[in-house]
C-alpha cells in the first residue's frame, strides 16, 4: 500500500479511466441529457472536479461551440486530464483548466451550465447551500447542471463489491468497495485497486475518503431555495438541476 496523502486522489489516479469504467455509459447519458439545456451563447461550462477530463472532452467532441472551464485541484488528477487536451491542440481555445478548488476561483459571471460528477458528496451542507447559490447567479434561465447523487441514498454498511474489471493485454484492473456509515448523512468508502497478472497481484493500493450522501429531497429542498429545480434523469442516481 502507498501513501499519497497530499494529494488525496493520488491513488484513484493510477489507472483512473479503467477504474470508472463501469459507470461510464451513465455519465454519458448523464451528458447527453444536459446539453439540451446549454445555451453556448451564455458562457462556458464548469465542470467542477473534473478529474481525468472524461465529461471535459465528451463536451469539447460533442459539441463543437462548447467552452469548458474546467477545475480540478488534484495533480495528479489533472496530469491525466491535461494529457487528454494536449492530444487535440484544436480544444485549447475552448478549454481552461484550472488548479483551484471551487471555492478558491473567481467565477466568471455567467456560466452556460455545470457538471458536478463524482463531487458533490465532497461538500458539506453548508458549501453545497453556497455552491448551489453562485450556480443559480450564474446560470440562464433553462440552463441546468448535471449532479450525480451516489449510492446509498442514505448511508448504510456496505459490504466489499467488485466495481470494475478491465484486461489490458497481460495484465487485469479491479476495483473493490466497502463502505460504512458515519453518521445520518456520510459515509467512510475503502477503495481497493488492484493490478494483476492472472492471480497475481502486482500492485494493490488502497484508498479510504469520507463522502457525503444527502438524501435527494435535501438536496431538493437545497436547490428549489435558490431556485433551482432538482429532477432525476430516467431511474439512475444522475440528475438535473435546472434553473
Ligand atoms: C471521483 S472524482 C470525479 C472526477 C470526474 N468528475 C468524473 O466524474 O470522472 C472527484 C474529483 O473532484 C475533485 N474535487 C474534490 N473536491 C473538490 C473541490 N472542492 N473543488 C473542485 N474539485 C474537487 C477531486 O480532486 C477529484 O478529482
Amino acid at each position: 500500500m502507498r501513501a499519497h496523502p497530499a494529494d488525496p486522489y493520488a491513488v484513484t489516479a493510477t489507472a483512473y479511466d479503467l477504474f470508472s469504467m463501469s459507470v461510464r455509459a451513465e455519465q454519458v447519458a448523464a451528458l447527453e441529457a444536459l446539453l439540451p439545456h446549454i445555451d453556448t451563447q451564455e458562457g462556458p461550462i464548469l465542470d467542477i472536479g473534473a478529474g481525468s477530463g472524461s465529461n471535459t472532452t465528451y463536451l469539447l467532441e460533442h459539441s463543437p461551440e462548447v467552452r469548458v472551464l474546467a477545475l480540478e485541484p488534484s495533480a495528479s488528477m489533472r496530469s491525466l486530464l491535461l494529457s487528454k487536451i494536449a492530444a487535440h491542440p484544436e480544444w485549447f481555445p475552448r478549454v481552461t483548466v484550472r488548479p483551484e478548488d471551487f471555492f478558491s476561483i473567481t467565477l466568471p459571471q455567467h456560466v452556460a451550465g455545470a457538471v458536478l460528477l463524482g463531487v458533490f458528496g465532497h461538500f458539506d451542507p453548508g458549501e453545497r447551500a453556497a455552491l448551489l447559490a453562485e450556480l443559480a447567479n450564474r446560470l440562464p434561465v433553462g440552463g441546468g447542471a448535471v449532479v450525480d447523487l451516489q449510492y446509498p441514498e442514505r448511508p448504510e454498511r456496505i459490504e466489499p463489491y467488485e466495481f470494475t474489471v478491465a484486461q489490458v493485454g497481460e495484465l487485469s484492473y479491479r476495483g473493490i468497495a466497502q463502505g460504512w456509515p458515519v453518521d445520518d448523512e456520510q459515509m467512510r468508502w475503502e477503495m481497493t485497486y488492484l493490478t494483476l497478472e492472472g492471480e497475481r497481484i502486482l500492485i494493490e493500493d488502497t484508498a479510504t475518503y469520507v463522502y457525503r450522501h444527502p438524501a435527494p429531497d435535501t438536496v431538493r429542498a437545497e436547490a428549489a431555495a435558490v431556485g433551482l429545480t432538482l429532477g432525476r434523469i430516467g431511474n439512475s442516481s444522475y440528475w438535473l438541476l435546472t434553473r
